[in-house]
């Protein structure tokens, strides 16, 4: 497999001021050089083949976003390499940005009031997409999504959910190698996600588009991505097959079941061990169970049982689950874990 993205022991520290309050410490903080060293990403190195789908997974503050923006090219690493499709994103940011589509879920990069095919036509001649290719990525997305119900509509008389559609087709018009999804699905609920992933899968399929996904939603991963990368307080400290984790782990749900005094009882059940019509049925017998919820975790509470692995799994056991599994680079979760969260 050829690579699309290469980073070598990169980092990325930021300088910020020390803060004083009030009116005398703003001015104080004019003239003031008390800075300090934030260090987002710490000597990460990876490799992403042509192809691919990654999660790209973390806490909230871990890096993930800090290290999209240097692979776009927004940022310059403070050291290391990056080579995004053959190109130094922060150095050649025009050429750089012919192959890669962005989306970050927070804010749309589309024009605000203009209707979705006008944004359409305006991203085709930037890009100088040939008529031919244009034509035949409408009838890709009309074959994959239902886009007439916003075809016409300004950006911001949209939905949050058909806001993130939009973007993520409009990130794909060009037909890029590489697209970056920057927390997708936030805010969107069940049904819209659903239709997001299966849009992403598809246009992954059909255009063999890289897609580098962060995103807190397990759903997410699940879905989409075979390999996940899991960085912490910017270290790395997992990268493997998806099923490798759910085999070390257990493949995990949140069970919310609401009582007859109206409480709601919440459980987290591996799925591997436990049948969660089980689970349910034994309850029933010792209470009257009024409602059920069956939620996905979040990637969170996957990387809190990473940690709890790694001092419940043996390290040599953990070890040899690592060796059993080429491509793995430092990475069985146990080892990892005990890497990244050794010293605490
Ligand atoms: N421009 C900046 N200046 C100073 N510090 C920054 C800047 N951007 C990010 N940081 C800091 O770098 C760290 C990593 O932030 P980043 O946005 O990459 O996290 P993230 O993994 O994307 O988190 P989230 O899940 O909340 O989006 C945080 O401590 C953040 O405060
Ligand atoms: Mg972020």
């Amino acid at each position: 497999m050829e690579d699309a993205i290469v980073m070598k022991n990169v980092c990325k520290d930021f300088k910020i001021l020390n803060r004083h309050e009030g009116l005398k410490g703003s001015i104080r903080d004019l003239f003031s050089r008390d800075y300090k060293t934030i260090s987002a990403v710490k000597d990460v190195t990876l490799t992403i083949g042509k192809g691919e789908i990654i999660g790209y997974l973390g806490p909230n503050g871990a890096g993930k976003s800090t290290t999209i923006k240097m692979m776009t090219g927004v940022l310059e690493p403070t050291s290391g390499e990056i080579l995004v499709n053959g190109v130094v994103p922060y150095k050649e940011r025009t050429k750089n940005s012919e192959h890669i589509g962005v989306v970050f879920g927070q804010r749309s990069q589309l024009w605000w009031s203009l209707p979705l095919i006008e944004s359409f036509k305006l991203l085709r001649d930037i890009y100088m997409v040939p008529k031919k290719d244009y034509e035949d990525m409408l009838k890709l997305y009309r074959s994959l999504v239902d886009i007439e119900p916003i075809l016409h509509k300004p950006v911001r008389q949209m939905s949050l959910g058909q806001r993130t559609l939009s973007d993520i087709l409009a990130a794909f018009l060009h037909n890029p190698a590489i697209v970056f999804l920057d927390e997708p699905t936030i805010g969107l609920d069940v049904s819209m996600k659903s239709k997001i992933r299966d849009l992403i899968k598809g246009l992954n399929q059909e255009k063999g588009t890289t897609v580098i996904l962060t995103t807190h939603d397990m759903g997410d991963v699940d879905a989409l991505c075979k390999r996940i990368v899991i960085i912490d307080e910017g270290k790395k400290i997992y990268d493997n097959d998806i099923e490798h984790l759910k085999s070390y782990f257990g493949s995990y749900r949140t069970l919310r079941m609401r009582l007859s005094d109206d409480t709601w009882e919440e459980r987290v059940i591996d799925e591997t061990k436990e049948d969660v019509m089980e689970v349910i049925m034994k309850k029933q017998k010792e209470q009257k169970i009024k409602d059920i919820q069956l939620q996905e975790i979040s990637t969170e509470e996957v990387i809190k049982k990473i940690y709890e692995g790694s001092s419940a799994a043996k390290p040599q056991e953990a070890q040899n689950a690592s060796e059993a599994n080429p491509g793995t680079e430092e990475t069985s979760a146990g080892a990892a874990a005990n890497e990244g969260k050794g010293e605490a």
